[in-house]
């Protein structure tokens, strides 16, 4: 088989940039290691910055985000038994987030790419990349009994974390940097509604705790854990009491209690690897970066990579330069690095260090207490978090 472009991985990052491409005239073939209940099921992101719905609208998949999408003009921001609301629209002229989930996106795109009928095989067997030096790169995989190869002008490494095209780059191209938090998430989808229209994060001395959901009668929440909690730790009971501990204000605002339907534990990480690029692969997404969920920024920094690399793309196919592509890295890089330290901040202002001293605990409350009654402070949390400007 032949393709322009050959794209490794069908979570956001994969199935956008496809789109993307469609929509540009520009041929792609997708390539899923998983089955597509898999995809469509996995419970993860939550959060929408304003350009990532702005742009899901622009490409014509926006039907079900403005239908089911909550938006939300604020967030609360909740310590020592009280909450505190920061306007985001009003600090930010207008600026939200929308509140719709990562496996909704995923289905309105893969919705989209079956529309168009253009290949995306899911469940790929022994995928690989190999000859990424080359002129004609080639992905290789195995679907039902067929081995396939696939030839291409370029590779998209959009397959997570745990992919193959990162590691497929030899050794000594890529700088690592690197940083793993002593805890992780414990995060639980609850049949209840939200009893709050706006998400909670709360700084509490058991440990960080967040109020999120996914509809209109469904209630996400997270809990500040060990790192590798096993999840048989927190019978549902347990999880409970922990979340209403912690949660509850003294004006006696607590989420509302339901049947738990989902419950996991995920690691905290930040890690970048640069450049994005290696000869003619371009890698995008978690394949290249990973942020601590705390800023909400994972999913969206994969919409502004594939988006610079669509660009880039078109940009080649039309007049034959390869410049875009030469500055892909770099351009991604800088907003990478800006949500690193927003998602690293988020995470330190909040979270319960496991050696944290009187004096630590201290100032991390005279940083709440600065965030909440500055309103320079609350502007420059709240263009972060609806999603610093496309800086290209
Ligand atoms: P992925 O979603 O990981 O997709 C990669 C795809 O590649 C997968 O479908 C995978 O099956 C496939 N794949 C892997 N290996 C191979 C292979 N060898 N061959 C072929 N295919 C392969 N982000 C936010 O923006 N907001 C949030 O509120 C938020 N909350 C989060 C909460 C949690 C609990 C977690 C875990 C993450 C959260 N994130 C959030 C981060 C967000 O989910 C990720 O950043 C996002 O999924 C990245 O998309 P991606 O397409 O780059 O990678
Ligand atoms: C979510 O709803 O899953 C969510 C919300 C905010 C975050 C992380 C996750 O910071």
């Amino acid at each position: 088989m032949r393709t322009q472009v050959g794209i490794v991985g069908a979570g956001p990052a994969g199935l956008l940039l496809g789109h993307l491409l469609h929509l540009n005239g520009i041929d792609t073939v997708i390539v899923e290691n998983r089955d597509r209940e898999y995809v469509v099921d996995r419970v993860r992101a939550g959060v929408l910055e304003q350009g990532t719905v702005d742009l899901l609208a622009a490409i014509g998949v926006g039907a079900g985000l403005e239908s089911r999408g909550l938006r939300h003009d604020g967030i609360f921001i909740s310590f020592a038994g009280r909450r505190h609301r920061i306007d985001m629209a009003e600090l930010t002229g207008g600026k939200a987030i929308t509140v719709y989930g990562q496996n909704e996106v995923v289905r309105d795109l893969i919705d989209a790419r079956v529309a168009t009928q253009r290949p995306l095989y899911f469940d790929a067997q022994c995928v690989e990349v190999n000859a990424l030096d080359s002129s004609t790169p080639i992905v290789r995989f195995v679907h039902g009994d067929t081995a396939h190869e696939l030839q291409c002008d370029f590779i998209a490494g959009c397959d997570g974390f745990h992919g193959v095209c990162r590691p497929s780059i030899p050794e000594g191209v890529l700088s690592i940097y690197e940083r793993s938090y002593p805890f992780g998430w414990l995060g639980i989808l609850a049949e209840a509604a939200p009893s709050s229209d706006e998400l909670v994060y709360t700084y509490h001395d058991r440990g960080f705790a967040l109020f999120s959901m996914r509809s209109t009668s469904i209630t996400r929440l997270y809990l500040q854990v060990p790192p590798d909690e096993p999840i048989e730790r927190w019978p549902d009971d347990a999880i409970w009491e922990e979340m209403l501990t912690r949660m509850t204000t003294s004006d006696g605002w607590q989420p509302n209690v339901g049947r738990i339907l989902q419950k996991g534990v995920t690691p905290m990480r930040s890690f970048v690897a640069a450049p994005m690029r290696h000869g003619r692969l371009f890698l995008a997404g978690d394949a290249a970066h990973i942020v601590p969920p705390t800023g909400a920024k994972g999913l969206n920094l994969a919409a502004s990579d594939v988006v610079v690399l669509a660009r880039a793309l078109k940009a080649f196919y039309e007049t034959g330069s390869t410049d875009w592509l030469e500055q892909y890295s770099a351009i991604c890089l800088r907003r990478v690095w800006k949500a690193q330290r927003f998602s690293w901040w988020m995470t330190t202002l909040l979270h319960r260090l496991p050696d944290l001293t009187e004096f630590d605990r201290q100032r991390q409350l005279a940083d709440l207490d600065y965030l909440i009654g500055s309103r320079a402070a609350m502007t420059s949390l709240a263009e972060q978090y609806v999603g610093l400007p496309q800086d290209f």
